[in-house]
């Protein structure tokens, strides 16, 4: 069914209001009648197939800003979009974001038809370990509490005793009943876990594996000393996949939801941004008084997802879209996500 031209000048409009103050772009366009115009008549196509399909999308906010503004039912982070999904009533859940994001809101969520727009969209941290390097470490560590952060896959959380996002992970850790930990993948996390949980006074042994995030991984103390000396007042905000040599010198770090809710209650006159350059997109659209100074990075595969893909994948999804986990998998890593929710601070 065709759209009619009032129907996608009104549409036009909305999108417009909602991506005007757009700069940081990962394609480069300026968002005006013209760019919004073009993509108009796919985003309320997408938006009908929400309807008739009873369907959600979740966006994370590394996604594209016409995604998360354009169609995006639920956007944040890793904690609030798990949260949606075990909330969601919907029949049909479209997560663009990565594939361990659909795959979590398939556990959580197994009774909806769960799709990826392209399951191509992988995630180094993911992609590092398996169920079988988690069974042997375990075995190396048998009094540890096995705790993975949520960028895993369904089969690492299933070997785990609790999952944890960028979110609550001190707060988690630090609560654990046991003094060794073994903390899969983020290395750097991890680094960034044992300065925090000494900043706290808590005694914990944290052994990790060795993934990195392949976009935090590479911002330097250097590129903020740099910025430092350029920008007077800047303030530095950094995610905990960063260096703990980049973790030491930011004001602030956090998750992208706690990134975003620093920014807009910070007064500054600069902000740089060191993580995924979309949540500088959406600062821009929900803080359009702020000023970015750049340097954030792109994660190829959240710049998978698109406006089409997300179309084909819920008018008629192909069988490499659609998210399925045997149910005994999916069973014990419920058990290791539902234990997040069971121990996260309700402020969270
Ligand atoms: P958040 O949960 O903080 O959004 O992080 C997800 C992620 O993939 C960061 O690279
Ligand atoms: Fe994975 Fe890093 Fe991309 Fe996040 S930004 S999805 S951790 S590769």
């Amino acid at each position: 069914m065709l759209a009619s031209d009032h129907a996608i000048e009104a549409e036009t409009e909305r999108l417009l209001r909602a991506l005007l103050h757009v700069e940081c772009d990962p394609r480069g366009r300026k968002w005006n009648l013209e760019t919004c115009r073009a993509i108009a008549p796919l985003t309320l196509e997408i938006n009908r197939l929400k309807k008739e399909k009873n369907a959600v999308i979740l966006a994370h906010s590394y996604v594209e800003p016409e995604i998360v503004y354009g169609v995006g039912d639920f956007s944040g982070d890793s904690y609030y979009l798990s949260l949606a999904a075990k909330k969601s009533q919907a029949k049909v859940i479209v997560f663009a974001g990565v594939v361990f994001m659909a795959e979590t809101a398939k556990i959580l969520s197994p009774d909806a038809l769960v799709v990826v727009p392209d399951r191509g969209s992988g995630c180094s941290l993911a992609d590092s370990i398996d169920g079988d390097g988690v069974r042997k470490l375990k075995a190396l560590y048998p009094d540890a509490t096995i705790v993975c952060y949520i960028n895993s896959t369904a089969e690492v959380k299933a070997e785990c005793d609790v999952c944890v996002t960028s979110g609550n992970v001190y707060d988690i850790v630090a609560n654990l009943p046991t003094r060794r930990v073994l903390f899969v993948p983020d290395r750097l996390m991890a680094q960034n876990l044992r300065s925090e949980l000494a900043r706290r006074g808590v005694d914990k042994e944290i052994i990790s594996s060795d993934g990195t995030c392949m976009v935090h991984d590479e911002f330097t103390a250097g590129q903020v000393a740099e910025a430092r000396a350029q920008f007077p007042g800047l303030k530095v905000v950094a995610h905990p996949e960063c260096t703990p040599e980049v973790a030491a010198v930011a004001d602030f770090v956090g998750s992208t939801g706690a990134m975003m809710k620093y920014v807009k209650t910070t007064p500054a006159p600069y902000f740089l941004m060191l993580t995924e350059c979309g949540l500088v997109g959406r600062l821009e659209v929900e803080a359009p008084e702020k000023n970015f100074i750049g340097g954030c990075r792109l994660c190829p595969y959240m710049k998978f997802n698109s406006l089409e893909k997300i179309r084909d994948a819920l008018a008629a999804p192909r069988a490499d879209q659609i998210v399925t986990l045997d149910e005994n998998l999916r069973l014990r890593a419920a058990r290791c996500i539902d234990k997040m929710f069971e121990l996260t601070p309700a402020t969270t």
